[in-house]
């Protein structure tokens, strides 16, 4: 994103009488934040010095209010967001072997991106399909009922 083309005013229209310049500056860094972390995938600290500058409110704020939401990453992240469920029902059934699997295929630890920035690794406390424990998400779907050959799928996929 280019910090210089955002527009603070655009945002209000006509509230933005009745809203402050540092109201005004303050109510966007969340829309920034998004169009930032959607072109690089997470928030790089150029841009958030840049967004910091031009908006005149410290970098530790902006920090600040990115740090408050947890979708937003100051991390790189992976092409691939593969998340292991480690709620009581993924556990019982054996999370902890999927969790080590990813780990040793993909050389990383939970909460690390792999170096070839294939895939990002996280853990969730469930994600409310316990009856197909156990369950990992990679991106937007949903693979429940893991077998070895499930598993086998998952990473030859990534690893294209
Ligand atoms: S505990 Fe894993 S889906 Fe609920």
């Amino acid at each position: 994103m280019k910090i210089d083309e955002l527009n603070v005013d655009e945002h209000y229209g006509e509230i933005g009488e009745v809203v402050s310049d540092e109201q005004k500056r303050r109510g966007v860094l969340i829309h920034a934040f998004q169009k930032i972390q959607k072109e690089h995938n997470y928030l790089p600290e150029d841009q958030l010095k840049e967004l910091s500058e031009k908006l005149n409110i410290p970098l530790s704020e902006v920090y600040g209010a990115a740090s408050f939401y947890k979708h937003f990453y100051f991390k790189p992240r992976g092409k691939n967001i593969v998340c292991v469920c480690v709620g009581t029902a993924c556990h019982v059934r054996g999370a902890s072997k999927v969790l080590e699997k990813l780990e040793e295929e993909f050389g990383v630890k939970e909460g690390e991106t792999a170096p070839d920035k294939s895939m990002t690794l996280e853990t969730v406390g469930c994600v409310g399909c316990c009856g197909l424990a156990p369950v990992v998400t990679v991106n937007e779907e949903v693979v429940g009922e893991l077998t070895p050959h499930k598993m086998k799928e998952i990473i030859e996929k990534i690893k294209e």
